[in-house]
């Protein structure tokens, strides 16, 4: 807990050091099947599990821009064969190729860009947003 006191000098306690998010394996995806993904991620409801931008929270869901699926034949395992749902994960039967394709190149450039966030020099002071 921070409290603050009016013309107070103390310094601001260093954030906690957020834990670089590693590259994916995958290289980065066409952008605008990715831009079809984001829709399709917001229309199946995968979302409402593993959160906006797939980048889940805490819990049993896998923060996804950590670990995305190695590849396009793990994605279609785990959400059109339902590899994982076992342990909560929903299988999508019937599912499109083409939507999973899609969702993987969301997923993917997804954890392409909060790799890059989270590696990104911080700014120069001074320096434009
Ligand atoms: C009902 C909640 C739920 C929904 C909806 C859901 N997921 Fe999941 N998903 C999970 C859980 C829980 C796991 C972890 C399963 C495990 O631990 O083995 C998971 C795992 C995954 C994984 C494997 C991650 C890894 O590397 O281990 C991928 C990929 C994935 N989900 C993609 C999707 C996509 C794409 C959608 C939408 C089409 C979706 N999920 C919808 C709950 C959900």
């Amino acid at each position: 807990m921070l409290a603050f006191k009016i013309g107070g000098k103390s310094a601001y306690p260093p954030l906690a050091k957020v834990e670089p998010v590693p590259a994916p394996s995958s290289p980065r995806q066409n952008t605008a099947l990715a831009a079809k993904g984001d829709l399709l991620f917001e229309g199946y409801g995968c979302s409402a599990c593993h959160g906006a931008r797939g980048a889940a929270a805490g819990g049993k869901v896998p923060n996804l821009n950590r670990m995305p699926p190695a590849d396009l034949a793990m994605l279609k395992q785990v959400v059109q064969q339902g590899a994982l749902s076992a342990n909560g994960m929903l299988q999508f039967k019937g599912m499109p190729d083409s939507d999973a394709e899609a969702l993987f190149a969301y997923v993917i450039n997804e954890a392409w860009a909060a790799h890059d966030r989270s590696t990104r020099k911080p700014k120069q002071e001074g320096s434009k947003p």
